[in-house]
């Protein structure tokens, strides 16, 4: 199925269309079935530390590890929109630094934006980036790269008093030039409410149904990270369970000489195989 590439553009005009999907891509592969399903946005999410790299959080994060995953990620991908997380680290320090790694992100990794998490606080870096032409997409709620601040991975919002924080934190993360929101675990009508209150598309990950467009994280949806499973996570399908099979079996037969069968394996002429035995 060959579709035409996403654009910023197309994305922006989604606010009153057809809710937009969004869903994690690491690699290559995934990153191809991801496309080929049609999914608008691939994220190269910094949950790559977590469900990929084995890291107790996504702060290990580095640059080159995000660099790398998104040139595997870019080249599966053909239609969707490419984005990937600015890691902890690479944009707080000041605003040159950011837009140099953001910069990086697009030349090195190709992608077609960077997603970062803050709000009001970060509204005079998030614009800087966007005037050195690189578009953002903002991250607000439960922000993983400083949950130890917030609490812990707790539900973001629930008061009216932190409620007012994440509206004007979404305003001023537009006023910056955002092109969309993520909205992370924060009260459905919450959620609702920004997203009737700012112009662009928010994007929601435990946000309830009321955003423009939904992501999740791929290896919650398939079953492949059993470490955590926040109550957000609709889980589609289980492959760790047929890949466990398929690796005993292999193990079983391996051990059996079950594995290679005839029709795995090469053949050579009987009489090539007797002039070798002759050969010493
Ligand atoms: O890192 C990530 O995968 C994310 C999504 C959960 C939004 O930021």
């Amino acid at each position: 199925m060959h579709q035409k590439k996403l654009t910023i553009p197309d994305i922006r005009n989604r606010k009153h269309g057809t809710p937009i999907s969004v869903m994690t891509a690491y690699d290559y592969p995934w990153a191809k079935m991801v496309d080929e399903a049609g999914i608008d946005i691939a994220l190269v999410g910094d949950s790559l530390g977590m469900v990929v790299l084995g890291y107790p959080d996504t702060v290990s994060v580095t640059m080159e590890e995000m660099i790398h995953h998104t040139k595997a990620v870019r080249r599966g991908v053909e239609h969707a929109l490419v984005v990937t997380d600015m890691p902890f680290g690479s944009y707080n320090s000041s605003i040159p630094a950011a837009i140099d790694n953001a910069t990086r992100i697009l030349k090195e990794g190709r992608a077609d934006a960077v997603k970062l998490e803050g709000g009001v606080a970060l509204a005079e870096t998030v614009a800087a980036i966007v005037r050195a032409g690189i578009p953002v997409q903002g991250h607000i709620g439960l922000t993983p790269q400083t949950a130890t601040s917030l609490g812990g991975f707790k539900v973001q919002g629930k008061s009216a008093q932190a409620a007012k924080q994440l509206i004007e934190d979404a305003r001023a993360l537009e006023e910056a030039g955002c092109f969309s929101i993520v909205l992370e675990a924060i009260p459905a009508p919450l959620a609702e409410h920004i997203t009737t209150e700012i112009g662009i598309p928010t994007i929601g990950i435990g946000a309830g149904p009321g955003c423009d467009g939904q992501v999740l994280v791929i290896h919650d949806l398939v079953g492949l990270y059993d470490r955590f499973t926040p109550k957000f996570v609709k889980q589609y399908t289980k492959i760790s369970e047929p890949i466990a099979a398929a690796l005993a079996q292999y193990k079983a037969e391996v051990e059996s000489r079950a594995f290679p069968a005839e029709a795995h394996s090469f053949t050579m002429k009987s009489e090539e195989m007797d002039k070798l035995l002759r050969l010493y």
